[in-house]
């Protein structure tokens, strides 16, 4: 990848003044600048050093102007950038048959421009790491569109027929575009973008290139997943435009799978915390147990007062807590394992896996779980993502009934399971005693990252990916609201989460 520091500029000076000005300014801007105010002068550094961009600064757009372009383009395969005072729309046309960069008249401030220029220069850098796969028989338009991509300074990949492209894609490393022939001769130009688009990704822009415009070519082209087309002749300004846009299109979708990326393993290591938290208080006693056990087995014995019958009743105890252990490692494992097919289970079952498995953090923060259901409900569907979707949410109650230093006889969190009238869903509702969430915030919680705890205590992921998962891979629903409840002839109130899955998700409705 190109670097700013390493772009190297020519300015040739035409009867103008202002060269002094774009040469001070471009190097502020980091630059590396030459400036002549001869032709010669400018030849001969165009024969010395690889320069990348010519600016070309003319008061007028004459023949002079034209025969240094020309020039120019024989000498450097570098883009050119034409600065002039003259307005006239002829002159303009004539210039822009030399394919330059850029053909900028002068009006106003000439630093506006020179921005306009380090734009240009920072599109074309970011141009040289996105690959062009060009697949076109020879002839003057495979020429042009060579020509064009290359000013751009695109990373170009020149095949000419369908054999060699379908060979080339995969040795690519990546590839961003391709631009197609709309007969390659020797191959389908459905099986090629079939191919690139399952190796590259389904939103690669395909453009055709029409020397003969085909409606019928066309239509089966598109459903072979064309995304656009050109016709020849082939305008230099529209070319360079649609390449850039279906260029920016893939960025942008490129930046969003990137930025999903991140999240979902952020989310995979928040759920890893909320698990850990756990396991941390599960251990905590029978490794205690264990410990004392030994200790006082050893004790025992170097005091000599061992008895066989000790020593037994400690060794049992021992081998209990450290299969306890052992246990939580398996179920930890179990609850971290993504469904991959959906499994018959009972909803019962779901909430006791949950709180076997927060039990120490539960009771050591004294509050009371009241379970609320008699049938049995069985659920055809993912339990693993359920029992994270439960657990995040009970924790996320377990957490707010602390903060809120509720009184240790008042916390509570009520879990109750039912079905629809219809016989078709399952609903699970999970309250707490902790007077509710803030209206303010109350539309937030589902959002990524949004936490009101502090850094080292929330994520703000939770509940995001228990949204996800209940929506997106359960077909499901979830929704909260601050509800009252009476407990023991006391009113408490507090968030309800309320969760709605399909008994079976083969049967269950999509809302992606
Ligand atoms: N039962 C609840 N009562 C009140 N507020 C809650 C409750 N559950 C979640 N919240 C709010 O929702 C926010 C987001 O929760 P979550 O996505 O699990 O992230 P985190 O727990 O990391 O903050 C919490 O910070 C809290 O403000
Ligand atoms: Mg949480």
């Amino acid at each position: 990848m190109y670097k700013k520091q390493n772009f190297k500029i020519l300015i040739i000076e035409l009867a103008t003044n202002s060269s002094n000005l774009i040469l001070t300014t471009l190097q502020e801007l980091k630059y590396k600048c030459f400036i002549a105010n001869t032709q010669e002068k400018a030849y001969d550094i165009l024969r010395i050093e690889a320069i990348d961009l010519v600016v070309i600064n003319s008061s007028e757009s004459d023949n002079l102007a034209i025969e240094t372009i020309k020039d120019v383009q024989n000498l450097t395969f570098g883009g050119i950038v034409f600065l002039t005072s003259d307005a006239n729309i002829d002159n303009m046309e004539r210039f822009l048959k030399y394919n330059l960069l850029a053909y900028k008249i002068k009006l106003g401030n000439i630093l506006n421009i020179i921005h306009e220029i380090d734009w240009l220069i920072e599109r074309l850098i970011e141009n040289s790491s996105e690959t062009i796969l060009v697949i076109k028989r020879k002839n003057e338009t495979r020429d042009f569109v060579q020509e064009l991509l290359r000013l751009g300074r695109y990373d170009v990949v020149m095949c000419q027929n369908g054999a060699s492209a379908w060979k080339k894609l995969d040795n690519l490393d990546s590839l961003s575009m391709i631009l197609i022939d709309t007969n390659l001769g020797d191959m389908e130009n459905g099986d090629i973008i079939k191919k690139a688009k399952s190796l590259f990704s389904k939103s690669l822009p395909v453009i055709a290139i029409y020397e003969q415009y085909n409606p019928i070519l066309l239509q089966e082209n598109i459903s072979h997943g064309l995304s656009d087309f050109i016709t020849t002749p082939i305008l230099n300004i529209e070319f360079t435009l649609k390449i850039n846009l279906w260029i920016d299109n893939i960025k942008q979708k490129r930046e969003i799978k990137r930025k999903e990326d991140i999240l979902h393993q952020q989310s995979k290591l928040a759920s890893m915390g909320e698990m850990m938290e756990n396991i941390a208080h599960q251990w905590r006693q029978p490794l205690n147990a264990i410990s004392i056990s030994a200790s006082s087995m050893l004790l025992s014995h170097e005091l000599g007062i061992e008895t066989d019958e000790d020593t037994k009743e400690q060794l049992e105890g021992i081998i209990e807590g450290a299969e306890f252990l052992s246990h939580t490692i398996n179920d930890f494992q179990n609850f971290l394992k993504k469904d991959k097919n959906p499994i018959k289970f009972k909803l019962q079952d779901v909430v006791l896996k949950v709180l076997k498995f927060i039990n120490g953090n539960i009771k050591k923060n004294n509050i009371s779980i009241i379970q609320d259901y008699t049938d049995d409900i069985v659920i055809f569907g993912l339990e693993n993502e359920l029992i994270q979707a439960v657990l995040n949410i009970i924790n996320n109650a377990k957490d707010i009934l602390v903060e809120k230093k509720i009184d240790e006889n008042e916390r509570f969190i009520l879990i109750k399971l039912s079905k629809d009238n219809l016989n078709k869903d399952a609903i699970l509702e999970i309250q707490d005693s902790a007077g509710g969430i803030p209206l303010a915030i109350i539309d937030k919680i589902f959002e990524p990252y949004f936490t009101t705890k502090h850094q080292s205590q929330g994520t703000g992921l939770g509940l995001y990916m228990t949204h996800q998962m209940i929506k997106n891979h359960m077909k499901g629903s979830i929704e909260v609201e601050n509800k009252s409840f009476e407990y023991f002839k006391k009113q408490y109130c507090g968030a309800n989460f309320k969760i709605t899955i399909p008994l079976d998700i083969s049967q269950g409705i999509s809302f992606i």
